[in-house]
């Protein structure tokens, strides 16, 4: 039986889809995206994480195409696995990425070995969760799955979104909370969107400028390291 906040967080999405939002043609868009991304590889090379022998679970993976960034950064295709809730994106996920593995789930709660992950991404999740509870499951099963040591590759929004009451900012105070024994090396990242939306043409002379303001900036990018653990190393 599924809970209400399951059911509303499908409601929402089928609402986006009818609106047409997140179109990636915008070079706005385009510049956060290639951005956010640019970020988290940094961090990862600057942190020693070498893809190549990692196992990766993405959560809330959409059409697939964070996992496949993994792919191209290094990753084993057949060491990539995403989930979501929504079946239209995992076939659309399936479809375009078909050597990766996609499952349509609840990531509440998912059969999978506990421990078995090196790394578990969760892009723009938990700003979609408004029931606390329904967070704190989603947050466990990311811990539980994870091995020791292993990390959280991180992407969310920091600041509430006026116009979208669909959405919650995901402050450090609201990450620690969810993950009490993770070191958060996260950095403040993306033009606020509805600004980097609107540059049109001057998107790669503007967007750069404006991004250097720490207070433009929206979102937060980078890891949730586990506290207890050596530096990883990758298996042996
Ligand atoms: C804003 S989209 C982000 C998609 C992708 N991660 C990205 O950054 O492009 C959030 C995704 O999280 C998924 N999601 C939210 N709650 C979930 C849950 N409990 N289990 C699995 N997927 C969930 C939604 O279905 C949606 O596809």
């Amino acid at each position: 039986m599924e809970s209400s906040e399951i059911k509303r967080i499908r409601q929402v999405y089928a609402e986006y889809r009818q609106q047409g939002r997140w179109s990636s043609l915008n070079p706005g868009r385009e510049h956060i995206e290639a951005e956010r991304l640019r970020q988290l590889s940094a961090t990862l090379k600057k942190q020693n994480h070498s893809l190549f022998r990692y196992k990766i679970l993405d959560i809330g993976c959409g059409s697939g195409d964070l996992l496949n960034w993994f792919h191209q950064e290094g990753a084993k295709a057949e060491n990539l696995f995403g989930v979501d809730l929504l079946p239209d994106e995992v076939d659309s996920a399936r479809r375009k990425y078909p050597k990766l593995t996609f499952t349509e789930a609840n990531a509440e709660n998912l059969e999978l070995r506990d421990n078995s992950f090196d790394l578990i991404s969760t892009f723009m999740v938990f700003s979609s969760i408004l029931d606390e509870q329904t967070s704190k499951n989603v947050a466990k099963t990311i811990t539980r799955l994870l091995r020791p040591g292993g990390v959280i590759a991180w992407y969310d929004l920091r600041y509430p979104n006026p116009n979208n009451p669909s959405v919650r900012a995901m402050t450090k105070t609201r990450i620690r909370q969810l993950f009490p024994n993770f070191h958060l090396k996260l950095h403040s990242t993306t033009l606020l969107p509805p600004v980097a939306e609107k540059l049109g043409r001057h998107t790669d002379l503007i967007y750069p400028l404006l991004g250097k303001i720490p207070v433009f900036r929206s979102h937060y990018v980078g890891l949730l390291e586990q506290g207890y653990s050596a530096p990883l190393s990758g298996r042996g």
